[in-house]
């Protein structure tokens, strides 16, 4: 088995945790996966590599995941060097344009700048004594730069190959992004947190859709990825990903509003199994409900990208107001920046960290 790092925002890891959980409830039991730890900012798991690489195929929660190739004390550069030259590159990848991505704490080996260098090095040295074929080479010019993470805490050096190479998050099927969207990551994340005691008999509702990053991410949940990872070029490349779950967990309707008629227009454009309208939420004869089990996601402006007119507590109190008078949600899912969350009666609070702003995903009850 070959250890795996799930890389996400501080806080959130146990939600990586469940849907590796809700995907793979077979491979857990049969011991083919293991949920290893929790380490702010991830989660290590442990699997065969075809398995492993497949998390890339279908986990949408992970911004990246690694894999760990060696861990051994180092202490100084000449070791550095040694140990980098040592690993059989050419049994990992086709390629040669490789980059190191390096980071040191509390360790005799200082300098990042300096290490990656060494490393560079040492790989050089490798390629040298252990030529890839011409042909090889040829058909390999195009790939992308391979990385490769070097660790270095307390003398203990942890080798580890990137096999996303672009944020996961960037899902390759919708290049089309507002200035003001959420990651499509931390879409999935807070879905699964607000969906946890649901099942997909409900509505989902999100009254400020922008792009519709919510939406999309419930409707592509358990729909493999498309897109092009890093591990797609190594040497051992197959990626096992039909094992995991196809049951649908998330809402079975959605709905899309947004006071924004363009970006409405231009939703609907891309997507006609999602309810997508214009509409002002905070208009107070609003009528337009939707029946059944309504829960509403919502990210609503913070006034610093998009403006907010008036106090803002107000505000947030007044949109709150509004999506109950409205919609009767079972819950409320709503993200809002930190320093006026407080001021927000709620009965779960998830602190993360939001395009470098400090905000909360308050859930709200209501109680039946
Ligand atoms: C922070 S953005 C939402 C981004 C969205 N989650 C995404 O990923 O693209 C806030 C959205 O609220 C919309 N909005 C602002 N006031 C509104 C209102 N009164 N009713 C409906 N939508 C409104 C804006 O047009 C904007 O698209």
């Amino acid at each position: 088995m070959k250890e795996f790092f799930l890389v996400c925002p501080i806080g959130l890891e146990s939600l990586v945790a469940r849907e590796i959980e809700l995907k793979y409830p077979c491979l857990l039991q049969s011991g083919q996966i293991k949920i290893a730890q929790a380490h702010p900012g991830g989660l290590e798991v442990h699997a065969e590599t075809s398995i492993g690489l497949g998390l890339n195929i279908t986990l949408k929660t992970p911004s990246k995941i690694l894999m760990r190739v060696k861990e051994q004390k180092c202490r100084d550069y000449p070791k550095l060097f040694n140990i980098i030259k040592k690993i059989n590159w050419k049994e990992i990848f086709l390629q040669t344009n490789i980059t190191f991505v390096c980071h040191t704490s509390e360790s005799r080996i200082i300098h990042t700048g300096r290490a990656e260098s060494t490393c560079t090095e040492a790989l050089n040295a490798y390629f040298e004594a252990n030529k890839i074929k011409e042909k090889q080479l040829v058909k390999s010019k195009d790939y992308p730069a391979q990385r490769v993470y070097i660790r270095i805490h307390q003398d203990t050096l942890t080798i580890s190959l990137d096999t996303s190479g672009d944020l996961m998050h960037i899902r390759g099927d919708r290049s089309y992004r507002g200035h003001a969207s959420i990651r499509e990551n931390i879409a999935s994340l807070l879905l699964l947190k607000l969906l946890a005691d649901h099942k997909s008999d409900t509505n989902l509702i999100d009254p400020m859709c922008g792009t519709g990053t919510f939406l999309f991410e419930a409707l592509n949940f358990e729909r493999p990825s498309k897109r092009k990872f890093l591990c797609h070029y190594f040497k051992q490349n197959e990626m096992q990903f039909d094992n995991a779950l196809t049951e649908n967990i998330m809402p079975n309707k959605l709905f899309g509003r947004d006071i924004d008629s363009e970006v409405i227009k231009k939703n609907k454009s891309l997507e006609s199994t999602i309810d997508f309208q214009v509409e002002n939420i905070l208009e107070e004869d609003a009528e337009k409900t939707i029946s059944g089990k309504n829960i509403v996601i919502i990210n609503p402006p913070y006034g610093k990208r998009v403006k907010i007119t008036g106090d803002k507590i107000e505000f947030f109190k007044k949109l709150i107001k509004a999506i109950q008078l409205k919609y009767k949600p079972i819950d409320i899912g709503m993200i809002i920046p930190r320093d006026f969350a407080s001021k927000i009666k709620a009965d779960q609070r998830i602190p993360f960290n939001q395009n470098g702003i400090k905000v909360e995903f308050l859930i709200i009850s209501t109680k039946l």
